[in-house]
């Protein structure tokens, strides 16, 4: 049986010849055993993702220092961030570029888990707290980003979302009241507080889990039904694991700076006070695409909720202890035809024209206002007309 570096480390006598990380943080301990594909590239994203959120806590730390959130200084500021802040410019399109890195790697890793049927049993709470992840990470921290800037873009963004929360009830009504506060200092406090917070509670939940049951064994050949790998095949250790998550980050990340050189993060033209239909950033494009489709802002509630439901039920509806995909044909068909749907909506409603989706009866949002206008909602979740 291999020795558990874990123990071995935390009793050992200081050897003179221990370098730095050894002798004062027993860096040892961190060379617990783990399956040896652990190091390779489909089983390291969700490192990746981590590392991104790391960046994208410290970038948006520093970004903080020269923004206003009020509705009639945040576009301003931002622009001051852009020409007189120096490297302002490329902070801010660092931060836009890794937002949508760290959705990609996101993607790419539930993509990994979903195919190698790692969300089974031991796991199925290590997936749900990731499916919690994905919510808040997308619908929480990259939409409320999206926002911030207050171009008309994020106007767009502003008027769905507060038609959006009437469909939550109290919740809704909690999340959207503004009897004190504008709209959108509402979201810039939930940015920079609420929504990190949650994902750092939620990750290391996530991660407490993977470190309890390891990670799951290949998904072919006799070890796809094996829940674990038994301990003398264990043979990689967690800190090539964790090696191999910098190389690739440095990597990944670092095309991502370049990109930020090359590309500056846009800015639209600032709030007209009317919805004008400028499409959505990709990830949100489906969105559009069903609305233009539909015509009706329901469905892209509805939508959202029945993919969830499907992410909740995997586990529950593909059971057994197989996780080979290629006999799994049934769960992967189904997963395959979700997300061909997604990319067909994304794609249609990017090549589509743009069109502004008008919403009757009560959800109606005003078109109004004046650009320096926050968002304002009664306290039935209606909008009104900011009074200053
Ligand atoms: C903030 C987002 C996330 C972070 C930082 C994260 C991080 C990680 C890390 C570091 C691992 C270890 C190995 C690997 O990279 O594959 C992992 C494994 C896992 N993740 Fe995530 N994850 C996130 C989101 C998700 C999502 C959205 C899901 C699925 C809905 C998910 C489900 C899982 C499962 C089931 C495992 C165990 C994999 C196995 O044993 O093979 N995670 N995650």
């Amino acid at each position: 049986m291999l020795d558990d570096p874990r123990r071995s480390g935390r009793d050992k006598d200081q050897a003179p010849s221990d370098g730095f990380l050894e002798r004062w943080f027993r860096i040892s301990r961190l060379s617990y055993p783990v399956p040896p594909h652990a190091r390779t590239l489909p089983y390291i994203l969700g490192g990746i993702t981590f590392i991104g959120f790391l960046l994208l806590f410290s970038s948006g730390l520093l970004m903080g220092q020269f923004y206003q959130p009020t509705p009639d200084r945040a576009y301003e500021t931002v622009k001051h961030l852009i020409n007189e802040v120096p490297g302002g410019r490329l902070l801010r399109s660092f931060h836009y570029w890794m937002a949508q890195a760290v959705i990609l790697s996101l993607i790419l890793h539930l993509l990994r888990i979903f195919i190698s049927g790692a969300y089974k049993p031991p796991r199925i709470f290590t997936w749900y707290f990731g499916v919690s992840l994905l919510g808040i990470a997308l619908f929480g921290s990259y939409f409320s980003g999206t926002v911030l800037k207050w171009d008309q873009e994020s106007f767009d963004a502003l008027q769905h979302y507060s038609e959006g929360l009437r469909f939550f009830g109290p919740i809704g009504k909690f999340m959207g009241s503004t009897e004190a506060i504008p709209l959108n200092i509402k979201i810039y406090l939930s940015h920079v507080s609420f929504f990190p917070l949650l994902l750092l509670v939620l990750i290391a939940g996530h991660f407490y889990l993977i470190n309890t049951f390891s990670l799951s064994p290949l998904p072919f050949g006799k070890d796809s039904t094996l829940a674990s790998l038994p301990e003398e095949r264990m043979t990689g250790r967690f800190l090539e694991h964790a090696n191999s998550i910098f190389l690739y980050s440095i990597l990944y990340y670092g095309l991502v700076a370049i990109i930020a050189l090359i590309f500056p993060a846009p800015l639209g033209p600032p709030v007209s006070g009317e919805e004008t239909g400028v499409k959505p950033p990709w990830p949100f494009l489906w969105f559009y695409g069903l609305e233009n489709l539909t015509g009706k802002i329901d469905t892209i509630v509805y939508a959202s909720g029945l993919l969830f439901l499907l992410l909740i039920l995997l586990p529950i509806l593909d059971r057994g202890e197989e996780r080979n995909p290629l006999k799994r044909k049934g769960t992967m068909t189904g997963g395959a035809m979700v997300l061909l749907f997604l990319i067909g909506l994304s794609l249609y409603a990017a090549i589509s024209t743009p069109q502004v989706h008008h919403h009757g009866g009560e959800a109606a949002p005003h078109h109004e206002s004046s650009p320096d206008s926050g968002h304002h909602m009664d306290g039935e979740g209606k909008d009104k007309e900011d009074e200053h």
